[in-house]
């Protein structure tokens, strides 16, 4: 596959403007686009008072871009959304270590989201699991008729499982609704057929309905990403070693495994907010599956390859949607979704569970060598240096003489800017 290609030098070293006018020219945006991008994403008062209540204003959000990406054999710049320092300069540099070995493969297990309608009341739980599973065609037109242009768009009703579970109040049978939700997140697909179905349910058996509504466990749209890099690039067989004890720390602590999946989270959720998809969905998902055997671990593992280079791989649940929802609405979601130039949410949800592993790879590097500090304070000490007042070149400047102080602290900062300023 050919097209322009990911690896841009010299970007981090443009200014705001110029990196936008690369980024259009590598992504072919269009001038209205262009436009919004450059305005901060400015948006239309009546557009944030529609998406939800009692709206006041709107928070600015910065969007930075990961260059170096390769995910299935495409050069992609991937916007995302993030106030956290050093989390788009962990992607671009682990993406850079391992573009010459052909970057990210991508794939998923489907476009499958579940929606639960919970059942109660019942004495003979099986037998009612059994009717409701005998009525497997009646459902499918129900959730058919729900939604005719999901229908046309080749998703709908996939299969219907009936579980019978025991809690606190006695037996529940549960009805889960698998349904293809193709391009969509999902969730207003599967809910409204829950919804439709959960009286004839009701009926069927003679139990009570109470809920009806989807699962974030969304096990059934797992997105999968891998990569290798090679010992040299990553600096030989000590930091490999590292890194590899690093994650095994994460597979066995959940106490650990929560801070490794929260920086794989750093990168997965930046891309997910910055194309407008639910930042909360796919995050309780992406936890509820890193418990899934009752232990809590890692969303990535990784390994020695054969040749002795550095094998990650992850999968976790991604329902995200290119339609529906803030994607088609907000305009700088918008934006994002034409500069990744994703033409199918199953493509958005592989590029988003590479930016997981390229982030995992960075933080456990980082830690397996120098520690984090270094890396991050450089950029801290620029936030620092504006918080002291610093403006234009100052900030630079107050946040060079902070790092090599290696004191990092708003006092320092305003004494470097009054001595700069005094000179
Ligand atoms: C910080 O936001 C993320 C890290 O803590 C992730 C990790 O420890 O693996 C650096």
């Amino acid at each position: 596959m050919t097209g322009p290609s990911s690896r841009i030098s010299g970007f981090h070293k443009q200014s705001l403007g110029e990196r936008l006018d690369t980024v259009a020219r590598f992504a072919d945006l269009d001038a209205d686009t262009v436009a919004h991008l450059r305005g901060l994403g400015q948006v239309d008062p009546h557009l944030i008072d529609h998406l939800i209540e009692n709206a006041i204003s709107a928070i600015s959000i910065p969007i930075g871009i990961a260059t170096n990406m390769k995910v299935d054999g495409r050069d992609v710049l991937v916007p995302m959304a993030t106030e956290e320092s050093s989390v788009v300069a962990a992607v671009c540099n682990s993406a850079r270590q391992c573009y010459d070995t052909g970057g990210f493969v991508g794939s998923m297990s489907g476009a499958l989201m579940i929606a639960q309608i919970q059942l109660v009341g019942l004495s003979d739980p099986f037998a009612s699991r059994i009717k409701i599973l005998e009525r497997r065609d009646e459902i499918k037109a129900i959730c058919d008729a729900c939604d005719p242009i999901l229908l046309q768009l080749g998703g709908g009703f996939r299969d219907v499982e009936v579980r019978v579970i025991d809690t606190l109040g006695g037996p529940m049978v549960i009805t889960h609704l698998i349904v293809d939700t193709r391009d969509a997140m999902g969730a207003n697909a599967v809910n409204t057929m829950a919804e439709k179905l959960a009286p004839e349910i009701s009926a069927w058996t003679g139990g009570r309905v109470y809920l009806r509504i989807l699962s974030n466990l969304a096990d059934r749209r797992l997105a999968r990403a891998r990569a290798t890099w090679t010992c040299e690039a990553i600096g030989g067989e000590a930091v490999r070693d590292g890194m590899i004890s690093a994650y095994q720390f994460a597979a066995a602590d959940p106490y650990r495994a929560a801070t490794h999946n929260k920086g794989i989270m750093n990168g997965v959720s930046a891309v997910v907010l910055a194309t407008g998809n639910d930042t909360r969905a796919v995050e309780a998902g992406a936890h509820a599956y890193a418990a899934r055997d009752g232990h809590y671990g890692s969303l990535t593992r990784w390994e020695v390859t054969r040749e002795g280079h550095l094998s990650g791989t992850i999968e976790l649940p991604l329902a995200v949607g290119l339609i529906g929802g803030a994607t088609k609405l907000h305009p700088t979601a918008k934006a994002c979704l034409k500069l990744l130039g994703v033409h199918s949410a199953e493509e958005l949800a592989r590029i988003i569970a590479a930016v997981g592993l390229a982030q995992n790879f960075g933080a456990l590097k980082a830690l397996a060598t120098t520690g984090i500090q270094k890396g991050h304070m450089a950029l801290h000490a620029q936030n620092i240096a504006m918080m002291a007042g610093a403006v234009g070149a100052e900030i630079e400047q107050v946040a060079r003489v902070l790092v090599a102080q290696g004191t990092v602290r708003v006092d320092r900062a305003a004494a470097e800017l009054k001595r700069l300023r005094g000179k």
